[in-house]
């Protein structure tokens, strides 16, 4: 079978990923996708259903009713959810808090899978990034990478991008955020954040985003 055109991109908070993995998107003329995006948007909805977040039941069926879209707006991302423009809710620190009750879900994760196996499907090529697209979402992926950074660094990073987004936010409080989402994202049971064995692995602590995306770039040079 023939590998599928997707460029899988996973690694924890704060790795630089979601800014990588649009440039390698937009360099390539791949559809990006950003597997975390749809997660907090199925939490910002089960927020706005007053849903009981240990009521599992209740997150899967909303996640299989899910309207979640990804649109392309002036190089940047939009989300939609029910039509509506959340891009800059779902990045709030409640969602974030609140992601990993969706996330922790097997069968709320089945219907998300299955819903980003169809977006890579239907597209000629796309770059997705994520916890598990390299394990789960697509193991058949043409190309894998696994970034990583160490926790001081990436809490710093996930520091600048919230206050540049507006947000009230402490450093003590993201940096403690950061590694909350270390232990849930690594050790919960179902599609857990690791590398995959055929994943190249790019520590980006002391690299800057041109050089990472220059290193990607470089590797698939079989894909364009
Ligand atoms: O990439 P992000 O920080 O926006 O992701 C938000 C959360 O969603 C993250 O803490 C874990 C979860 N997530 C996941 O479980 N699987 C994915 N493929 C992507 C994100």
């Amino acid at each position: 079978m023939d590998r599928i055109n997707v460029i899988a991109i996973d690694g924890p908070a704060g790795s630089g990923k979601s800014t990588v993995a649009k440039l390698v998107a937009k360099n390539l003329k791949f559809l990006y996708i950003d597997t975390g995006a749809m997660y907090r948007a199925l939490t910002l909805k089960a927020v706005k259903e007053g849903a009981d977040f240990n009521d599992q039941e209740k997150l899967i069926a909303l996640s299989k009713d899910l309207d979640v879209r990804l649109v392309e707006s002036g190089g940047d991302l939009k989300v939609l959810l029910d039509g509506n423009d959340v891009s800059e809710k779902i990045r709030s620190m409640e969602i974030t808090a609140k992601v990993k009750f969706v996330a922790g879900t097997a069968g709320v994760r089945k219907n998300m899978v299955r819903l980003q196996q169809k977006l890579g499907r239907a597209s000629s090529g796309a770059v997705m990034e994520g916890r598990d697209i390299g394990t789960v979402v697509f193991p058949d992926a043409a190309h894998k990478f696994y970034l990583d950074a160490n926790s001081r660094t990436r809490a710093e990073r996930r520091f600048k991008e919230l206050k540049e987004k507006g947000f009230d936010v402490s450093f003590l409080e993201v940096e403690k955020d950061v590694k909350a989402r270390d232990a849930s994202d690594m050790t919960r049971k179902v599609g857990a954040l690791k590398k995959a064995k055929d994943a190249r692995l790019i520590d980006t602590t002391d690299m800057t985003i041109e050089e990472v995306v220059d290193k990607i770039l470089a590797q698939v040079k079989d894909i364009r």
